[in-house]
């Protein structure tokens, strides 16, 4: 079904039109928004003061008309209940109780709460997480991997084919220095008769890089390990899997604990694409040499003297990088995976890289911006209590697993703390849920764009705007449709809304379509989390005002709580959150 948003707009539409037929405008034009106070009804109209200097008329005249137009019995409005018109023409509209109590059981009776799949299905391309192979993943990994799962998961529920991308570095002539390095110091490794892990790795590459700047016999052995890879030779690629494998290794064990799907295709899957990138480049005359490196440069994209800057997609010694990577991964996933959106998603410091680009993938003819949508979702750090980048106590970047189990360790500490009534395997698992639902609801709940104080103090407390006081008031709601113990699926009863705290949830309910609708343009995960608070806000309003259990209206009610149940539940599950039935 359409949003109450859509619907009202095509009601001011077509008053608007049949007030002044002269005027030729888009219904997209007409903007209706949800009220920021209850004064001023439930949504508002404030274009009449624009309408009224193009048709050259007085702001209160033009709301007058409009309004007319909607009282008259020529428009049928059954969703207005009321409208008034307040200072020099907003419009505030007041929705009728009727029509509210009719969508939410329209939302109950239909699957996906009655939300529109999109039609035609389209493809979106997610390209989230990538961590870089022989490294450990960090924060900014971390965050990436919790915004891009939400984001797929909020286009999965809207019927999109999502594909979910992890666009892992795991090519490059850095390899070269470590097996070169491995050869020399842990054969067994590379012979894969010795296990390690992705601790040790990281070491191995810290002492490779060492020796690579010291010790120019080994730079010259590090730089034939790369051409031998480059070239395909088969004990240095079964060395090359054997490092992936090892990262691979480490990397599932966190998608484990934060249950994210991804599919591994990383900088190595565009490596034999690359030849055939830049030669074409070439030919459409977009190359310019520069010391020796072969760069693409774009009108717009300077630095602070004026100068422009570089895409370089060919270095000097003839090897290839990131931009050149991501020119034929986004050739590769508009040509032949057929997407049409694309959705990267990495810190804010990449920003100019995916601008450019763009950029040059439009002059390349590889991207039509008319015909796809390309997103680069930038994000801010993860501070520390002292305000600077996050890093452990002694002063290292944190591990993301020791992240993850710190989180979880601290859930169950506060969680007997309240001293909770629970057996231990019950108390463990609870912890494990609320300690992964803390990071993901903290990350998700800050505005995407800025920088965020992590602390888990405040990630895991049971008030306020966090994960903790969000499944609290979903296990409390359960407990009021288990308390009256009637079955929902057997009341027969209609839903009336009369009590205001009543149609002020209604009118919020009735806004997750609009919600999660303009998620999809700005891309911004916090919307959803707030949208939940202020569910649990308006719920807990309507349990303080409004009896259920034996009140004559007990079962209209009971049908609003389940409306609240699986609101909370699908915006729980969008944002990557466990529920719990019980806490
Ligand atoms: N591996 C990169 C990093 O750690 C992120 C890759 C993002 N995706 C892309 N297509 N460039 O910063």
């Amino acid at each position: 079904m359409l949003t109450t948003l859509q619907e009202l707009s095509q009601q001011f539409y077509a008053a608007i039109k049949a007030a002044f037929p002269e005027f030729d405008f888009a219904p997209h034009t007409v903007e209706i928004t949800p009220s920021t106070q209850d004064k001023f009804g439930h949504y508002q109209f404030n274009g009449a003061m624009k309408l009224a200097g193009l048709l050259k008329k007085k702001p209160r005249e033009v709301a007058e008309a409009i309004v007319a137009q909607l009282n008259s019995g020529s428009l049928k409005h059954g969703l207005i209940d009321k409208l008034d018109i307040a200072g020099p023409g907003f419009i505030n509209i007041w929705l009728k109780p009727d029509y509210l109590a009719q969508r939410l059981q329209t939302m109950l009776s239909s699957p996906h709460l009655a939300i529109a799949e999109v039609k035609p299905k389209q493809k979106i391309i997610i390209d989230f997480s990538s961590p870089n192979t022989a490294k450990e993943m960090h924060v900014g990994h971390l965050r990436s991997t919790i915004i891009g799962d939400c984001l797929s998961h909020l286009f999965e529920f809207l019927g999109y084919d999502v594909l979910r991308l992890n666009h892992i570095g795991d090519w490059g002539t850095a390899f070269g220095m470590l097996i070169a390095y491995l050869k020399e110091n842990a054969p067994a490794v590379l012979a894969g008769t010795e296990k390690t892990d992705l601790t040790h790795l990281v070491n191995w590459y810290r002492e490779s890089k060492k020796q690579f700047d010291a010790d120019s016999d080994f730079k010259k052995r590090s730089q034939l390990e790369v051409v031998a890879i480059q070239s395909g030779n088969p004990a240095s690629i079964q060395a090359w899997e054997i490092i992936c494998d090892i990262s691979r290794k480490a990397y599932q064990e966190i998608y484990d604990l934060l249950d994210v799907e991804i599919i591994e295709r990383g900088e190595s899957f565009y490596n034999p694409l690359l030849a055939d990138i830049v030669a074409d480049l070439e030919k459409k005359k977009l190359i310019t040499l520069s010391d020796g490196a072969k760069c693409i440069f774009i009108e717009g994209f300077a630095n602070r003297e004026g100068d422009l800057l570089p895409l370089i997609v060919q270095k000097s010694d003839g090897g290839y990088n990131y931009a050149t990577t991501d020119l034929a991964a986004i050739r590769h996933r508009i040509q032949d995976e057929k997407a049409d959106r694309l959705i990267y998603i990495t810190d804010a410091g990449q920003a100019t890289h995916f601008a450019m680009i763009f950029k040059a993938a439009e002059l390349a003819g590889y991207l039509d911006s008319s015909k796809v949508v390309v997103n680069h979702v930038p994000f801010g750090l993860v501070l520390g209590a002292d305000g600077k980048k996050f890093k452990t106590r002694s002063g290292d970047t944190e591990r993301l697993i020791d992240l993850l189990t710190t989180a979880i360790t601290e859930a169950k500490r506060i969680l007997m703390e309240r001293e909770v009534d629970m057996g231990e395997q019950q108390l463990t698992e609870t912890a494990e849920v609320l300690g992964i639902n803390a990071i993901k609801y903290a990350d998700l709940s800050s505005n995407r764009t800025s920088d965020y104080v992590f602390s888990y103090d405040r990630m895991l407390r049971f008030e306020g705007n966090t994960a903790a006081f969000l499944m609290y008031s979903y296990v409390r709601i359960n407990g009021i449709k288990r308390k009256v113990g009637v079955d929902i699926a057997s009341i027969k009863e209609a839903l009336e809304l009369k009590h205001p705290s009543e149609i002020a949830l209604a009118i919020h309910l009735d806004q997750f379509a609009m919600t999660l609708d303009q998620m999809t343009k700005d891309l911004s995960p916090h919307r959803l989390t707030e949208y939940l608070y202020n569910l649990a806000e308006r719920f807990n309003a309507f349990f303080r005002d409004c009896r259920v259990e034996g009140d004559p209206a007990q079962n209209s009610r009971l049908l609003l709580c389940e409306t609240a149940a699986q609101v909370m539940r699908q915006g729980f599950y969008i944002l990557g959150l466990k529920p719990l039935e019980r806490m």
